[in-house]
């Protein structure tokens, strides 16, 4: 695996890797790699000829700086994990590289961004946008590989990749989740062990929903239930959304459409943590 920060360096060996007729995979992260961010780099070496991965803690889309200074950094590890997993070019530029002067530019993605992360986490997808943007124009992958898990996140990118014409296209991967249904996440490793068993919380109240609403279409019936989960519990509720992955508005009606996806976020002690599941996920 070749791992550099330079800019100028990461673009001559795509260059010359493209004048091969080889195609670009990229992969792009937050580091404190586990399985979930493995997965997509196993989908990208399926897809591809040379997978790009990216490691940046991106200061833009903190809007809680106490969340930046504590998000976890591996970087020895993450490297290995790479290496054995078939990574071949990891850019890991510093801020400089990435910001200096150069940190102007907002991005709005109407209701998109106003309603469930977006409410909680101000100026969020401005600065995920902003990055995922460089990256882009940096790397110019073929095909960019991106979790199911930040379900929103991925929404915007495809609206992203759609208005500014990014010539390369989006893959989904699916949920990583330990044992117990715990959607995998780097923030996991703040939970202490205890803590880590309660959060499979978020799951469970997932699959509840799923199965009322399975039972008798009832949103009412499914929201109800998941506060009802969540009252008494270590756990605080956020939000518990029922919407369409299309535009991120709640639904009514129509739940067994393919469209339908339950979304969940809440705090365990003080990490926040996000889960999404589809209707149709077995
Ligand atoms: P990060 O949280 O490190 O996630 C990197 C990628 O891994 C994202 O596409 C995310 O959806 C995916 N991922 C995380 N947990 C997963 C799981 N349990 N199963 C499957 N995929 C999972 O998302 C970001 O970083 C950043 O916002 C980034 C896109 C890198 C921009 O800074």
């Amino acid at each position: 695996m070749i791992s550099t920060g330079s800019i100028a360096e990461i673009q001559a060996l795509i260059t010359q890797f493209k004048s091969e007729g080889k195609k670009i995979g990229f992969v792009p992260t937050m580091g404190a790699l586990h399985q979930g961010h493995l997965s997509l780099v196993a989908t990208a070496k399926e897809k591809v000829d040379i997978v790009v991965c990216s490691i940046y803690v991106n200061p833009t889309q903190f809007n809680n700086q106490d969340d930046l200074k504590q998000y976890p950094r591996n970087i020895d590890t993450d490297k290995d994990l790479l290496d054995e997993n078939g990574c071949d070019i990891l850019f890991l530029p510093s801020d400089e590289v990435m910001y200096a002067g150069r940190n102007t530019i907002k991005f709005e993605f109407g209701d998109l961004d106003q309603v469930m992360e977006g409410k909680f986490r101000p100026g969020h997808f401005s600065g995920v946008a902003l990055i995922v943007s460089k990256f882009f124009n940096i790397v110019l992958p073929n095909y960019a590989f991106f979790g199911q898990k930040d379900l929103q996140q991925l929404t915007i990118i495809k609206k992203l990749v759609e208005e500014l014409f990014f010539n390369l296209e989006i893959i989904t991967v699916p949920i990583k989740r330990e044992a117990h249904g715990l959607a995998m996440s780097s923030r996991n490793e703040r939970l202490s062990k205890e803590e880590r068993e309660e959060a499979r919380i978020f799951y469970q109240a997932l699959t509840e929903a799923k199965s009322i609403l399975k039972e008798n279409q009832s949103g009412e019936e499914a929201k109800k239930e998941v506060k009802h989960l969540f009252d008494n519990h270590k756990a605080e509720l956020e939000y518990f959304e029922i919407v369409s992955d299309k535009d991120l508005l709640p639904k009514t009606e129509n739940y067994l459409a393919p469209d339908t996806v339950l979304c969940i976020a809440g705090f365990m002690g003080n990490v926040r943590l996000i889960d999404n599941m589809y209707l149709s996920d077995v």
